[in-house]
């Protein structure tokens, strides 16, 4: 149980926007197939992580109201720095004149939910604002004549701040997971592009989000019935209608955005919670569930008690 409030959120998205029939040029497949067994219909392409992400971090600081000088620390997810070195989360820092602690995380899609955890320890170790962001280029890295991949990844960035609060706890129950023993169904080299075994990642992300959840959901001492909002990694819509339907939990409750983004690796979740927001579909007191999978294979899952901002 841990206490920390969200107060400022935001995202970005590069400009450029890449169709699925723009996709059927390049490689053999077709707006119908791609949304029929996707639900993506376009995505953004050609960001940088430390662009999109500082821009999503001043917006997410100026809404929160908070200062370069009053952020304790930068945690940044994701699986595409633009260097091996040094963490992309410095450049960030830098770019933002924050005088605190920043690193990278790398959990792939998972990373955001795997960053919100951590920063809430932060919080709960002493620390008052700690701004968390989600953000990947995957462009740069996937195989653009490889049709069972090339059709669902983009780029994008979303970013929280979290406050220390004095009210009830907010983060209610976690769960993080990784099996590295099916690592080889996902993965990139380095200088290499994304090797992806889709149909068996599919099949071990539906069980990873159920079971991830479950755990979440189980160390908060809640149900299915009582989450407002689910906020799941946008990779597949076949896969969030599954993994909800064995949960128990109507599809009609579930954050949508892949429709515009396609996947987004660590981006996607804080994507998709900052346009929920942003659409006003979240209540004080409403319970938050955040899932999520991906290469690691790793999985994640928080239920948040949502408290609005007191700013
Ligand atoms: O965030 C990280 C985790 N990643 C994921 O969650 C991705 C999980 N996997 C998926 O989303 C799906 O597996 C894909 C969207 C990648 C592929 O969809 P699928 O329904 O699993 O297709 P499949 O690989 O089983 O292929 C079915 C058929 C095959 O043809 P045959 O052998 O039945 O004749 C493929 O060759 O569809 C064909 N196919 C395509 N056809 C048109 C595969 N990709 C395409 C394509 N366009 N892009």
């Amino acid at each position: 149980m841990a206490h920390g409030r969200i107060t400022g959120w935001a995202s970005n998205l590069p400009e450029q926007v890449l169709t699925n029939d723009e996709l059927a040029s390049m490689v053999d497949t077709s707006d119908e197939w791609i949304t029929a067994r996707t639900g993506i219909k376009t995505r953004h392409i050609g960001g940088k992580v430390t662009e999109m992400s500082t821009r999503a971090a001043a917006d997410a600081m100026a809404m929160a109201g908070v200062t370069a000088d009053q952020i304790d620390l930068l945690i940044l997810a994701t699986t595409t720095p633009d260097q091996q070195m040094p963490a992309s989360a410095s450049v960030i820092q830098d770019n933002l004149g924050l005088t605190c602690g920043a690193f990278d995380l790398n959990a792939a899609c998972s990373g955001f939910v795997y960053g919100l955890v951590t920063a809430m320890q932060f919080i709960e170790g002493g620390l008052e604002r700690v701004l968390l962001i989600g953000s990947d280029a995957l462009s740069p890295v996937v195989n653009w004549e490889d049709r069972g991949t090339c059709i669902i990844f983009g780029d994008g960035a979303g970013a929280i701040v979290l406050e220390r609060s004095a009210d009830q706890p907010s983060l209610l129950g976690w769960d993080l997971m990784s099996n590295g023993d099916a690592a080889d169904l996902l993965y990139c080299d380095h200088g290499d592009k994304i090797v992806m075994l889709g149909k068996e990642v599919f099949r071990k992300a539906v069980l990873a989000m159920e079971s991830a959840s479950l755990n979440a959901m189980e160390r908060a001492g809640v149900n299915a019935e009582d989450i407002t909002l689910v906020i799941p990694h946008q990779a597949n819509v076949r896969i969030i209608e599954t993994s909800l339907k064995r949960l128990g939990i109507p599809f009609e409750k579930a954050a949508m955005v892949l429709e515009h983004t396609g996947n987004t690796s660590a981006a996607s979740i804080p994507l998709a919670l900052v346009d929920a927001l942003n659409q006003n579909r979240v209540n004080t007191g409403d319970l938050i569930l955040m899932v999520g999978f991906g290469a690691g294979m790793s999985s994640a899952a928080a239920v948040v008690r949502w408290d609005p901002p007191q700013n």
